[in-house]
């Protein structure tokens, strides 16, 4: 179901290019998406050195080419076998280099040729931005506090993104890179930053600390596959002959133009959905390249369950919610259930058939219903639909999902083609070991949480926007009063609120409307900013004939 037929030459190349994939790391697209990760920090002292290592690294990037075929390859052989698992395993890197780094290979006139100020800047400077608790610093967030990245003398030049199935090939990719720097001679860039990412283990795969089932929600990039200009990266669900067919990968997944996640291409317009923006500006070489955005979010879950079960009990004194469970309350949170259910579709219990079901579990919209589509591969069966709730009693106007991508909703912004120009491409995973009940009688957490990694070609319009102007904003995104911050993630910035939180919970659990105040000042907090850094993750060429060089 990959693919609607386009004759060759049809104008629709130009909404859909062919993309060069041999050409883009395979990380930016289609996405690693590997159990096991691990990410190397590296720090340059001798240009020679690095330009060698980067010679020597080349052959090891992992292409776009080499992670879709082998998708497609393991997808045939689940088809043909009728599921079960594959037996294919693969180990990929990918790498990405700090505005700095850029500036020592190439120069700064050339790195001064990207439009985006947060990226040629960095992370550290931008954390008060962000909300991080940079006035304070005996909090733990505080930048000078960080593992790694929260000053210039800890800073990383390159991160290397390691991935693969299976812990042995993981180690053997690793060693392969560090291999590779021995071999560059004396001065090679150092590995000064080590860390392990993986999948949970047993009934938390694909979920995050919190419990809660991540990854589900991409952006619909548009463009072909070189090897069969008629079939999409992003499989098309939609049946061709209706109108909405050429706007939607499938139902809840809107298509976006590449531009918005790599240089060289024609970005999404704010105002028309299919009509061509300009491409961000950067060097010519930055060309099917992207910025890789890393934060090290540290989450106390211990801190988070406290917190669901002080306001649910307290939210249970309230006539009309007197059934508000924890488990609940934590959905409210983030616009799904633990499965990853939709509130949308699910108001008043987990329904983990929707989580499990990909297509269904984005199907729906906040302001309207969720439209039925004819669809190529359709097999939703009875699961509940998803009507509107424009005025978020079913899925709070501050919950997560809400808030990084208000779909249909008009915002602060402008029409719902806005929010389509702020996605990004997710690819973070969790690190540390999961949380064990009873452990907080233990002592101190352990460190866990989330490496939290993005792709786009606007830091300050994507990733920023998202967390600064939408999750740190009360009033914002929903144009008329957003309501609240997000509770799961966001900061109150003002330090002189006391980083108070607050959220107004609007429900009808009961039948009739409820409106409550949540407010939150806590001791401790449960998402931890902790490390990282703005990156730019080169194509193979530039890396090649101009990095390398
Ligand atoms: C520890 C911190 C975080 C946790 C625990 C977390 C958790 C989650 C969960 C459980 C989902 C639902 C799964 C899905 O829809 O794919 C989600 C979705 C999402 N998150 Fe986060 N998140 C965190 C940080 C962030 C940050 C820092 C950003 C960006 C600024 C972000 C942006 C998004 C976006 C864009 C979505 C998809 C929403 C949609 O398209 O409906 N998250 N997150």
């Amino acid at each position: 179901v990959s693919g609607r037929a386009v004759a060759a030459g049809d104008p629709a190349d130009e909404l859909e290019p062919v993309l060069p994939l041999d050409d883009i790391q395979g990380n930016v697209i289609p996405g690693f998406n590997k159990r096991h990760q691990r990410l190397l920090g590296l720090r340059i002292s001798d240009l020679g050195a690095a330009k060698r290592w980067l010679a020597r690294i080349a052959p090891e990037v992992t292409t776009a080419a080499e992670v879709q075929r082998y998708k497609e390859l393991r997808r045939e052989l689940k088809a043909r076998r009728g599921g079960g698992p594959s037996g294919l395993a693969a180990g990929w890197t990918n790498l990405a280099l700090s505005a700095p780094a850029l500036r020592r290979l190439v120069g700064a006139g050339e790195v001064d040729r990207f439009e985006d100020e947060a990226f040629k800047v960095g992370l550290f400077p931008r954390a008060a931005l962000l909300g991080d608790p940079d006035d304070d610093e005996d909090s733990p967030g505080s930048p000078r506090n960080w593992t790694i990245g929260g000053s210039e003398a800890t800073s990383l030049d390159v991160l290397v993104v390691v991935a693969a199935d299976v812990p042995e090939m993981l180690q053997f990719h690793v060693e392969r890179v560090v291999a590779a720097l021995g071999a560059s001679g004396a001065g090679a860039p150092e590995v000064v930053y080590e860390e392990s990412g993986g999948d949970l283990p047993d009934g938390l795969r694909g979920h995050e600390h919190f419990g809660f089932k991540d990854g589900l929600s991409q952006p619909g990039i548009r463009g072909r596959l070189p090897w069969d200009p008629k079939a999409f990266l992003v499989p098309r669900l939609i049946a061709p002959d209706h109108p909405m067919a050429g706007d939607l990968a499938q139902p809840g997944q809107p298509l976006i133009r590449v531009g918005q996640f790599l240089f060289g291409w024609a970005g999404q317009d704010r105002l028309l959905p299919r009509e061509p923006a300009r491409r961000r500006e950067g060097p010519a070489w930055a060309d099917n390249g992207s910025f890789l955005v890393f934060r090290r979010l540290r989450q106390d879950v211990a801190a988070f369950r406290g917190f669901l079960r002080e306001t649910a009990n307290e939210l249970r004194g309230v006539d009309g919610l007197e059934a508000l469970s924890e488990e609940h309350l934590g959905a409210l949170l983030v616009g799904r259930w633990a499965s990853g259910a939709p509130l949308m579709r699910a108001s008043g219990a987990d329904d983990p058939r929707l989580g499990a079901d990909r297509g269904a579990s984005n199907d729906f919209l906040y302001d309207q219903p969720s439209p039925a589509f004819p669809l190529l591969d359709a097999a939703h069966g009875d699961l509940p639909p998803a009507p509107a709730d424009p005025d978020g009693l079913r899925c709070p106007i501050w919950a997560h999902i809400r808030k990084v991508n208000p779909r249909d909703i008009t915002t602060d912004q402008g029409s719902s083609s806005d929010t389509l120009t702020r996605r990004v491409l997710r690819r973070g995973i969790p690190y540390g070991p999961a949380f064990r009940p009873g452990e907080e009688h233990a002592g101190a957490p352990p460190d866990r949480g989330l490496l939290f990694l993005s792709y786009q070609t606007s830091i300050a319009d994507q990733f920023e926007f998202l967390a600064s102007t939408w999750m740190n904003d009360v009033e914002k995104p929903q144009d008329g009063g957003g309501g609240g911050h997000d509770l799961l993630v966001g900061q109150n910035p003002r330090g002189g609120q006391r980083r108070t939180r607050t959220a107004s919970l609007r429900t009808s659990l009961a039948g009739a409307v409820v409106a409550h105040a949540i407010s939150t000042e806590r001791a401790r907090e449960w998402v931890i900013p902790t490390g990282g850094g703005y990156f730019f993750a080169p194509s193979l060429s530039a890396l090649v004939d101009t990095l390398a060089r």
